[in-house]
């Protein structure tokens, strides 16, 4: 990870407005007063920049947002009141009818559900593609390919896209290509840097770092960023608002230090559960196993804690073992403090010699990783003694 990121987060020079405060204040208004008539109508000329309304801009949120775009290497960045408000309102805006879009089949559930409603509704066509390799996309592509949907690495297999090729090939098509880049954050991924137009976030995940708050963010050019904030933002309203982001600027002051943490954790119960008897295959990108680790090593800085393992024990099992675990809490969403499980089968694509294996995906948290082994250990036993 780059260490200059550590400075990014903790610094932000002197700030005189607010009588030298060493944090940006919460500005918990809904609108903002003017002297006069005349300042007035300016500003209602710039609205996407002046503070007219926290419909549209809030300085508390506005700090977050340049904060974010600086980690990004982007012009701009918009926050939402989630993950799924700035998906849904970021591709609400970009979309026309007519409109062809590439996804890849793993992305997360409800981004595919939106994007399925916009095609029957506004007949928006959309191919979904598993997108390991980089023909998936070439194969898929259209005249009227408006926009190819990333999200590497994706949260349930972990499979990632080729950023560099995906991009070039998008430009040459005169496409749009959008990251969810969730599991990375900025500290292990910068999208942007290898060509991709937009970048999105759960914030909700490890820039909130503390499961306390929902929060999402785009960033990317400005003009892209302008006609989301005029078409997908503020006519929709599922804007950010300045007390979560307060929260979310205490979480992005940490988050280099977590993520470093997160990720040393991950991969020693990731190799622990490697050379489990019970596991048939941990999906981990940085194990050596994983079968894009040389792409994940090209692409990204580090490693996140969210991982899944495959074994042939039945999902009844599975979930009682989950069941016997008393670090891990079961539980949707990641990102938090607290190490989480979740059971359930892989998708059929995974079918392996007639059966797809039962799968669970485990959030690492920040927790000593001695316990969470000792944990996982002593819950096999529960399950297989009884
Ligand atoms: C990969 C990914 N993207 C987006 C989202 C949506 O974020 P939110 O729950 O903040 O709306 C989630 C939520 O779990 C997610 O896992």
């Amino acid at each position: 990870m780059d260490e200059g990121l550590y400075t990014k987060v903790s610094h932000d020079g002197v700030d005189t407005n607010h009588h030298g405060a060493v944090t940006i204040p919460i500005y918990q208004n809904s609108l903002f007063a003017f002297e006069n008539h005349e300042s007035f109508d300016q500003a209602m000329k710039d609205v996407l920049a002046a503070t007219v309304y926290s419909r549209g801009n809030n300085p508390t949120v506005q700090y977050l947002e340049s904060k974010i775009a600086d980690l990004e290497a982007a012009e701009k960045a918009r926050c939402f009141a989630s993950g799924m408000a700035a998906i849904a309102g970021s591709l609400h805006a970009l979309l026309r009818s007519g409109d062809h879009v590439i996804c890849v089949n793993q992305a997360y559930g409800p981004t595919r559900q939106f994007l399925d409603e916009l095609s029957e509704r506004y007949q928006v066509e959309v191919t979904y593609v598993d997108g390991c390799l980089l023909s998936d996309f070439e194969d898929a592509l259209r005249p009227n390919t408006r926009l190819i949907y990333l999200e590497s690495p994706t949260s349930g297999l972990f499979q990632l896209q080729d950023l560099e090729g995906v991009s070039s090939l998008a430009k040459r098509a005169g496409a749009l290509t959008m990251i969810d880049s969730s599991w990375a954050t900025p500290c292990f991924q910068r999208p942007l840097t290898w060509g991709i137009d937009l970048v999105l976030h759960s914030m909700t995940k490890y820039f909130s770092g503390h499961s306390d708050c929902l929060g999402g963010v785009v960033a990317g050019r400005a003009d892209l960023i302008d006609e989301i904030a005029n078409k997908g933002y503020m006519l929709f309203g599922g804007v950010m608002t300045p007390h979560t982001a307060s929260l979310m600027i205490r979480g992005l002051r940490t988050l280099p230090l977590r993520m470093e943490r997160h990720q040393r954790n991950g991969l020693i119960i990731a190799e622990y559960m490697e050379k489990h008897p019970l596991v048939n295959r941990v999906n981990h990108p940085g194990l050596p196993s994983h079968p894009q680790h040389a792409l994940a090593r090209k692409q990204l800085d580090g490693f996140s804690s969210l991982f899944s393992f495959e074994t042939q024990v039945s999902v009844e099992l599975l979930k009682k073992w989950a069941d016997a675990l008393r670090y891990f809490r079961i539980g949707v969403s990641w990102g938090g403090f607290e190490s989480l499980v979740t059971v359930g089968q892989t998708p059929a694509s995974r079918n392996l010699g007639g059966t797809n294996p039962s799968v669970a995906r485990l959030f690492i948290g920040l927790e000593d990783p001695q316990t969470l082994i000792e944990d996982i250990e002593q819950a096999w036993r529960q399950v297989i003694e009884a």
